[in-house]
């Protein structure tokens, strides 16, 4: 788990603060711009709710990091790195269980979309030739988009690169959705990230791309 905020990188936007854990509010803050940036996500589906819940599990689990950057002191960009993402969902459904479960049922009766996301991940666990995952691996990454292309998520890119690095982790990996107005495609592929081949998941199509970090 990395929830102390590393110094803050020079920039004229960014007052990142040095050295503050993550709190309730921060929480609730990750869960809401998590909802608002990656609305086609399983924690969107199911609400900001649920999403800091989501969050509060993460900062305190062993496997994972979350990155922060803030502008004036509020969190505007934020990355997660599991260092086990095979056994992610599991571990997330049992560490937030009477949430996940309410959070399903409203979602049942309210959002179309998470009927199609319910059919998706029925037909992957149904089908139970899964391809290994590969970790450690990027898991969400997202900037407020009023001020996404101002070099936030670049900030946390090389971030994650130096906590790789401390952690003697030569490469890691991202997917994405195989969409060409998925934006975040070019992002990675300036960010130094080399595309290694397609999956399906829940449906649907992602490119996968892996990071190889030489050991400074
Ligand atoms: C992808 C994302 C995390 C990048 O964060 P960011 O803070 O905008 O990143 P940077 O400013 O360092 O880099 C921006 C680059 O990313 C790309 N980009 C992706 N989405 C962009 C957007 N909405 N606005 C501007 N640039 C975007 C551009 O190639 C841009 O490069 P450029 O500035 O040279 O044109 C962010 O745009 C985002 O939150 N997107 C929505 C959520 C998402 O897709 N997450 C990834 C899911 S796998």
């Amino acid at each position: 788990m990395t929830s102390r905020e590393a110094p803050a990188a020079t920039g004229a936007t960014t007052a990142t603060s040095a050295d503050m854990t993550l709190g309730s509010a921060d929480l609730d803050r990750l869960g809401a711009l998590h909802v608002q940036c990656i609305d086609d996500s399983l924690p969107a589906l199911l609400g900001a709710g649920f999403a800091a819940r989501l969050y509060a599990f993460l900062l305190g689990s062993e496997s994972e990091h979350i990155l922060c950057e803030r502008v004036e002191g509020r969190i505007e960009s934020a990355v997660v790195v599991s260092e086990s993402p095979g056994d992610l969902q599991a571990r997330i459904a049992k560490g937030t269980f009477p949430h996940l479960v309410f959070a399903s049922l409203v979602a049942l009766f309210t959002r179309a979309s998470f009927w199609s996301f319910l059919v998706g991940a029925l037909r992957d666990a149904a089908g139970g030739d899964e391809e290994p995952d590969h970790a450690p691996e990027i898991t969400y990454v997202f900037t407020n988009p009023q001020l996404q292309g101002k070099k936030l998520g670049k900030r946390l890119i090389e971030r994650v690169d130096s906590l790789m690095r401390e952690r003697g982790i030569a490469r890691y990996f991202v997917k994405t959705l195989d969409d060409p107005s998925n934006r975040a495609i070019g992002f990675y592929e300036r960010e130094g990230f080399e595309r290694i081949g397609v999956r399906e998941e829940a449906g649907r199509s992602f490119i996968e791309f892996h990071k190889s970090l030489d050991q400074r």
